[in-house]
């Protein structure tokens, strides 16, 4: 499987427990030139989970480079549109051109009854989640059009997208938003030969990951450790997802391989999730 000659953009992928960076060491290990985005500044209600830095990306950066040279690092806030736009356009003076877009960037743990759930944490979390994700599709897609190439655009939605899960009402709902938007996008963007799809992983304990797992560990009064105990016992394969999951079903789906796949979301959760 190869994807040499193409270029990617990925978000929120300036973490070292990401998602995102283990999606960015698959597409360069394929051949592909990697444009890397993040958050370059703190975020109102974002302190409360302490994931990462803000200097983490270009570390993370520096590791990838090591795997492939042509990876870039940008600074992206997936709810601006002008910073999408300007992140595009640099990749294609950069590159030449973008084929990729890996809509990863997403917030999942202002955890709350829905009973006690402020507004703005359930705005916070669709603007990240499902906006954000409108956003550089849009514009991703428009650079798509008129290379007129084709493309492949994926949306890390989860498991939180065909189920429903206590104390997450916004985080599920952006995820089930985002299968929509992975649909919608699929029927306007086949006719340029543009595949859209969305990748559903179960748990893996990445930075969000983890405070996920602090967070239903101490709801259930019990350890870290017996929570996901609990949790592997539940999963057909008996594992925990891993980020190299996602990656290689994200590889997959930008491939020549899948090109007749689109509109499709795509379980990568061990038999946890199976429709
Ligand atoms: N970890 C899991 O169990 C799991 C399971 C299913 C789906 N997911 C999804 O995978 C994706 C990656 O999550 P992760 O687990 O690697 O966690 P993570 O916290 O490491 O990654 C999320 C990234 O998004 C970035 N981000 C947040 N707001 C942003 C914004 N406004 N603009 C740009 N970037 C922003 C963060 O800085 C972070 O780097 C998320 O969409 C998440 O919902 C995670």
């Amino acid at each position: 499987m190869t994807l040499a000659g193409k270029v990617a953009l990925v978000t929120g992928a300036g973490r070292h427990q990401g998602l995102g960076k283990a999606i960015c060491a698959r597409l360069l290990s394929a051949g592909c030139a990697v444009a890397l985005t993040d958050l370059a500044s703190p975020q109102p209600l974002m302190d409360t989970a302490n994931i990462g830095t803000l200097s983490e990306m270009d570390t993370v950066a520096a590791d990838l480079a090591t795997i492939g040279p042509k990876v870039i690092a940008l600074p992206m806030d997936v709810r601006d549109e002008a910073q999408v736009e300007a992140s595009i356009a640099a990749v294609v003076a950069e590159f030449g051109r973008l084929d990729i877009l890996i809509n990863n960037a997403g917030i999942g743990y202002l955890f709350s009854p829905i009973i006690d759930t402020p507004a703005e944490f359930w705005k916070a979390v669709m603007d990240v989640n499902l906006m954000g994700a409108f956003l550089c599709t849009k514009h991703a897609a428009q650079q798509m059009i008129k290379q007129g190439t084709g493309g492949r655009i994926v949306n890390i939605a989860s498991q939180a997208a065909k189920s429903g899960h206590p104390h997450l009402s916004a985080y599920i709902a952006s995820k089930h938003g985002l299968v929509g938007l992975t649909r919608t996008a699929a029927l306007e963007l086949g006719a340029h030969g543009i595949t859209v799809n969305a990748v559903c992983p179960n748990h893996v304990t990445t930075g969000l990951g983890a405070v996920q797992n602090a967070y239903y560990a101490k709801l259930r009064g019990v350890s870290v450790e017996q929570y996901l105990a609990d949790m592997r016992a539940g999963i057909p394969l008996g594992r925990v997802g891993i980020p190299e999951d996602t990656a290689n079903a994200c590889a997959f789906l930008c491939s020549d391989q899948a090109a007749y796949i689109t509109g499709e979301a795509m379980n990568v959760s061990g038999g946890a999730e199976m429709h």
